[in-house]
């Protein structure tokens, strides 16, 4: 069976992330995921693109979606080193959408359906730790060992002011792009309202499923 090809769909906060680190080790595919990519180039000057602002950093810290020519050259590059994906954060609007048939086909469109108020819940209340990696939730899911406690940070775009922005752009962008994939019969929605495992089961057997 050749390695799935997935794009994984969700609001902000949905648990997308929390969810690729089990896809990724799970199936051995790659995590490619433009958040990521973007947080590591904040300071990246796109002033000669002829885009409102020089870094991709200060659409993201207004909550903004940073510019479609800055995202489609990291997926682009991304994907010709992959064997087998899950795209996360990326197609964001229709014009993405569209550049992304362009690069490869998709078995599957993962969708983790949360509600608002939950999704303000987590994405306030999530911190990171700066030396794994690893995705956290002052209620939900807080590390045990209080060395990681005390390191422990927060995202520069979690407060709830950037955040109901981004879940504004999210709607009027994103959800667009969610029909599209449904309408093309390529999605599949998961409670993303479940514990995290649950959620993990529900993801596994529909990757499995598609495969
Ligand atoms: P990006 O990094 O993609 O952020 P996002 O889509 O807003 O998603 P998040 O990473 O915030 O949430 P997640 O769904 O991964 O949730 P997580 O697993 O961490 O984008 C950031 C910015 O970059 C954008 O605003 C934009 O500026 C720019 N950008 C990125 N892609 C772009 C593109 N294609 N085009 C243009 N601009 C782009 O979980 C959240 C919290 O909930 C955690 O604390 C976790 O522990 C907890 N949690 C997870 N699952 C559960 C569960 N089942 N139950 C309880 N708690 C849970």
């Amino acid at each position: 069976m050749a390695q799935p090809q997935l794009v994984i769909m969700g609001a902000p906060g949905a648990g997308k992330g929390t969810q690729c680190a089990k896809i990724t080790e799970a199936f051995g595919i790659d995590h490619i995921t433009t958040g990521d990519a973007l947080r590591s180039n904040k300071e990246m000057d796109i002033s000669d693109m002829d885009t409102e602002y020089d870094t991709p950093g200060e659409y993201m810290d207004q909550g903004e979606l940073v510019p479609d020519e800055v995202v489609n050259a990291i997926v682009d590059e991304a994907l010709s080193q992959a064997d087998g994906f899950v795209l996360d954060g990326y197609p964001r609007n229709m014009d993405q959408a569209e550049e992304l048939e362009g690069m490869t086909d998709l078995d599957l469109v993962l969708y983790l359906d949360v509600s608002e108020e939950e999704l303000v819940h987590r994405l306030t209340g999530r911190r990171l730790d700066p030396e794994t990696d690893e995705i956290y939730h002052v209620d939900y899911n807080p590390p045990e060992d209080p060395e990681v406690e005390d390191r422990l940070v927060q995202r520069e775009d979690d407060t709830e002011e950037t955040v109901k922005e981004r879940l504004r752009v999210y709607r009027e962008n994103t959800e667009p792009v969610i029909e599209h994939y449904e309408d093309e019969g390529l999605l599949e929605r998961v409670n993303g309202e479940q514990s995290p495992d649950e959620v993990w089961e529900d993801v596994k057997a529909t990757i499995e499923d598609a495969a």
